[in-house]
């Protein structure tokens, strides 16, 4: 794991982000695995000014999101899918039918989850897998737990994301109980994982990440396994980690 200091969210934000456009313009046709929820909000906004600036093209780019909460539509304000259109596909040159949310209202989700994973696998795999954590060292939706779960699943979400989620919503009792999230093995299958995190709420979770054990009550700490993985974090979220 290599490991990269930033001052504050903004300079993580631009850090990550001029990591996935190198991605983009190396491999213009790649394949990029995306991340929702507050962190990667300004790694987004860096993406579409570079784009605005020219210097990126995502016309052939395919992307693969990790996860959606389940029996939320596609159009609803707090659904994975919306989330990526408004703050990165609506503003660059993507094509839609080449990027893909699972679907929150699928209905044999068995099968669905199944073709996910096939899908990952027949574009050849993400070429960087962009990942934010949760506060219980979750990645994706999954949760801890008693062992990785290998392929995209149905997932009951913790008490303590729901209650970290419920600032998104209007209340605590609207947020969805159940999510779809690519399992640990759709993850750990990327080219290259890029971690970002801010902030000290994520102190212990961004240590355990990279320092604690390999256990799946600490779902991220499988990344340590994996041969390419970059971490982007800020201060606080580094406070935990040895200097160097
Ligand atoms: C959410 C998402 C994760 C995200 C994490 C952290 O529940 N499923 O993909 O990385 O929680 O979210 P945030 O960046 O808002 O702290």
């Amino acid at each position: 794991m290599r490991i990269i200091r930033a001052k504050d969210y903004d300079d993580m934000s631009r850090k990550a982000a001029n990591i996935i456009a190198a991605q983009v313009q190396l491999k213009p046709d790649c394949v990029l695995g995306l991340a929702t929820g507050s962190t990667p909000i300004g790694t987004y906004k860096n993406l579409v000014a570079a784009y605005e600036a020219g210097d990126l093209d995502f016309s052939e780019v395919k992307s693969y999101n990790l996860d959606e909460y389940r029996g939320l539509p596609g159009d609803h304000d707090q659904s994975y899918r919306y989330f990526m259109n408004v703050n990165l596909f609506d503003h660059v040159n993507i094509d839609k039918a080449n990027t893909h949310v699972p679907d929150g209202l699928m209905e044999d989700y068995e099968a669905a989850c199944a073709e996910y994973d096939a899908a990952v696998a027949a574009a050849g795999h993400q070429d960087l897998q962009l990942l934010g954590i949760g506060n219980n060292g979750h990645i994706g939706f999954n949760e801890p737990c008693d062992s990785f779960i290998v392929g995209t699943h149905c997932v009951d979400l913790t008490e303590s994301t729901i209650q970290a989620n419920s600032r998104l919503f209007d209340s605590i009792d609207d947020v969805p109980r159940q999510a779809y999230t690519m399992g640990i093995g759709t993850i750990m299958g990327a080219k290259m994982i890029l971690v970002i995190a801010n902030g000290d709420a994520k102190a212990q979770a961004v240590h355990d990440m990279c320092f604690g054990p390999v256990v799946p009550s600490c779902p991220a700490s499988i990344l340590q396994l994996h041969p390419n993985v970059v971490v982007v974090a800020d201060e606080a979220a580094l406070a935990l980690c040895p200097a160097e």
